[in-house]
């Protein structure tokens, strides 16, 4: 892909236990400021791709490049531009208190200390994380924890950030909170991202392509979110789920009731409205 931030090919990873995950089939791409999901089964290998991605994982064969560049060999070129939060966030949070943690990532960066101080506090808030500032991540929630690890790697305003199950955990008014400041980071600053989720429902406001992963690790399809929630057998094949949306359009054609795909309910409802008064 011309002017991909990301790419992968042909990527194997033998694990030190010698469980070898291979994932072929379509090239794995990014663009500038592409927003990507990848959807696929429980150990189809979203997070072996994701931390491909991060340059955390050894025994690798197959293309692997961020910014022009093997994250595995050549990371420290790459550090500043990228940022990840791993499925299991306590292995990065490794600070003594949660402000050490936010203010971590920002050093080296040539900010000051009340520039690194304000871009802590704001994301702290953003986060509702002021109370637990003093707090040791170890000892917080699993949400708590999910929460510090995305506002670290937020605060360091990345141009790719990578997110294995960012949602995973979370409440409903933080989902609303990440998905916000996802949306603003995008159209700020132009940020890329690569997030899985199990959880569909918000992705068609969130991003622009869709990636399903098959069982046995192939990448069947890169499309729209509107079009792969369309592709039901596939999804249905590969366990991925459907969004609520994508369910009653769905439902509303096998009763010869056509409506185009619509990214959330306040949209669909307009339409069904209109037609109703119709
Ligand atoms: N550290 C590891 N050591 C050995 N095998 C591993 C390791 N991590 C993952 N695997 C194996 O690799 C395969 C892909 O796992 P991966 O974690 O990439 O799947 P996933 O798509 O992220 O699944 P989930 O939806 O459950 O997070 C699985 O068969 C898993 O058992
Ligand atoms: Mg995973």
């Amino acid at each position: 892909m011309r002017g991909a931030v990301a790419e992968v090919g042909a990527l194997s990873v033998r694990y030190p236990d010698g469980t070898t995950v291979e994932i072929g089939g379509l090239p794995f791409a990014v663009g500038a400021s592409e927003r990507v999901a990848l959807l696929g089964a429980n150990g189809s290998g979203k997070s072996t791709l994701l931390r491909a991605l991060l340059g955390l994982v050894s025994g690798r064969t197959g293309e692997v490049r961020v910014f022009g560049r093997d994250p595995g060999r050549e990371f420290d070129a790459i550090r500043s531009r990228i940022g990840g939060v791993l499925q299991d966030v306590e292995a990065q949070l490794l600070a003594p208190t949660v402000r050490l943690d936010l203010a971590f990532g920002l050093q080296g960066r040539g900010l000051s200390k009340g520039e690194s101080d304000d871009r802590v506090q704001e994301i702290a808030q953003r986060f509702a994380l002021q109370a637990l500032m003093e707090r040791a991540p170890h000892y917080l929630s699993g949400g708590e924890k999910r929460k510090v690890a995305l506002a670290g790697a937020l605060v360091t305003e990345p141009d790719l950030l990578v997110l294995d199950e960012p949602f995973a955990g979370l409440d409903p008014r933080s989902r609303d909170e990440l998905g916000q400041l996802l949306r603003e980071a995008h159209e700020r600053r132009g940020m890329a991202m690569v997030l899985s989720t199990h959880q569909v429902h918000e992705l068609p406001a969130l991003v622009d392509t869709v990636y399903v992963l098959g069982q046995d690790g192939t990448l069947l399809v890169r499309d729209t979110p509107q079009a792969v929630f369309g592709m039901r057998p596939l999804l249905a094949a590969s366990n991925v789920d459907v969004p609520p949306l994508a369910h009653l359009i769905d439902a509303l054609s096998r009763r010869g009731v056509a409506v185009d795909a619509l990214p959330d309910a306040e949209r669909l409802a307009d339409a069904l409205a209109a037609r109703l008064r119709a």
